[in-house]
């Protein structure tokens, strides 16, 4: 047959064979923030394009090349391609910094960058998020970062999978004067950067220095540890500091700059060893202390982070962690006449009311074809209903795994299974 239509491409279908893993991950996630005294928060799948031209960055790759923008009358959207700036948005449009207090929100999202498709990249893919506004203390950075590390031990990662890469990129009063120094030594090795960061240069010095391309050049490029103010280097040895005290692991990435314009101070990302080829970041975030003032609000300092729900099931299979087994039925009943399929029906709706799951055939299949369905099913009995069942009112329970078969009354059908197997 020919496929008339597809998927856009780099965008999946998630089947059954894989959304129950999907749902185990994010109930994880969920889980997860709860415990850490986060609620979660839905925004649009768009947004005005404006929103992100303003925080992620007119001239960063996300916004420039990857950004799907749609127009409908005078007004500019753009398909999501992150969850920071809408969750900023948010927290200024209904006045959560009132509260006067830290707010923590998290999120599960889909976002869309038009990206080259390959292993762990897409151009439909999908985050879990946290964001945490309103205060700048060191502590914040330090129990978002171990929260993070905690949720992938959580999931089973192991610790030695998995490395954590910490930076301070500075604040805007230190920052302007190493960018300089930054582009003064790419000004002066122009010509052995890559052609992306010769034309970057000019307009976000400091991404040669994440350009894989140009580590052998950038190597010797200036650390930003002396341009740092005293704030900014007291901020980034207290969180280090806290991280010991945790036992958070973390190594120092003087190149982790991140591609997204907003961040100050804290920028950090996790990446596995396995899993995830030449994508290997996990997640990624730090802080965004001006983001929300940028945007319209009272200043207000912020930090978050977005882990990659595709790469974290990569990462998960790859590393062959235990994971949930697919979910099975409790029971397929089978019908061997047309007045035992309609008695059928009625304990099935029953047994579901109570929270048995069980199945049915819908088709008017032979009892031989109903039972092959049922073995096949994965269900762990089959209730068979035939003459003699609906003479004494009756069900046989067969057992599929040791195939032993029982009579039970069909009044009492729906207690008894839900005790023998143990159901919700
Ligand atoms: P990001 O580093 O652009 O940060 O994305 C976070 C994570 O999303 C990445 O580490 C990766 O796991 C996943 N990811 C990114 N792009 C793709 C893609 N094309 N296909 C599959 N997975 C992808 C942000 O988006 C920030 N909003 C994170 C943040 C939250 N910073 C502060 N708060």
């Amino acid at each position: 047959m020919e496929l008339r239509y597809r998927a856009p491409e780099g965008m999946n279908d998630v089947l059954p064979e894989s959304s129950y893993l999907w749902c185990f991950v994010e109930a994880c996630w969920r889980d997860h923030c709860h415990r850490y005294g986060y609620g979660e928060i839905r925004t649009p799948i768009l947004e005005t394009a404006a929103l992100f031209e303003r925080s992620v960055g007119e001239t960063s790759d996300i916004v420039s090349k990857e950004m799907y923008v749609l127009e409908r009358g005078e007004e500019r959207y753009a398909l999501k391609p992150e969850g920071t700036a809408p969750v900023a948005r948010a927290y200024i449009e209904h006045g959560l910094h009132a509260s006067g207090s830290v707010q923590k929100l998290y999120y599960i999202t889909p976002f869309f960058r038009g990206e080259r498709p390959q292993k762990g990249r897409y151009r439909q893919a999908h985050q879990f998020g946290a964001e945490l506004f309103g205060t700048a203390h060191p502590l914040a950075d330090a129990e978002l970062l171990a929260m993070v590390m905690a949720f992938f031990a959580q999931l089973g990662i192991p610790e030695h999978a998995l490395e954590l890469r910490l930076n301070t990129i500075g604040c805007p009063n230190c920052r302007p004067a190493y960018r300089n120094a930054v582009y003064q030594f790419g000004q002066r090795n122009f010509s052995r950067l890559c052609k992306n960061c010769q034309s970057r240069l000019e307009r976000n010095p400091l991404r040669i220095l994440d350009c894989k391309e140009c580590t052998a050049t950038t190597m010797n490029a200036p650390l930003i540890d002396p341009y740092l103010c005293s704030d900014c280097r007291a901020h980034f040895e207290k969180v280090q500091e806290l991280l010991n005290t945790l036992s958070v692991r973390y190594v120092r990435d003087h190149r982790l700059v991140r591609g997204l314009d907003y961040y100050t101070r804290t920028t950090f990302e996790v990446v596995a060893d396995q899993g995830l080829g030449a994508q290997n970041a996990l997640c990624g975030g730090g802080r965004y202390d001006g983001l929300v003032e940028a945007l319209g609000g009272p200043p207000t300092p912020a930090l978050g982070v977005g882990i990659g729900v595709e790469r974290t099931l990569l990462v998960l299979h790859a590393l062959n962690v235990a994971l949930p087994s697919p979910p099975r039925i409790d029971a397929f009943i089978v019908a061997f006449s047309d007045e035992a399929r309609l008695t059928g029906l009625q304990l099935a709706q029953q047994l579901r009311t109570a929270g048995v799951t069980c199945d049915i055939d819908l088709e008017g299949r032979s009892p031989k074809a109903q039972m092959r369905l049922a073995n096949r099913s994965g269900a762990r009995c089959a209730i068979l209903l035939g003459e003699s069942e609906l003479a004494t009112a009756t069900a046989t329970v067969k057992d599929l795994e040791n195939h032993e078969q029982v009579a039970v009354p069909q009044a009492e059908l729906t207690e008894w299974i839900r005790t023998r197997l143990s159901c919700r």
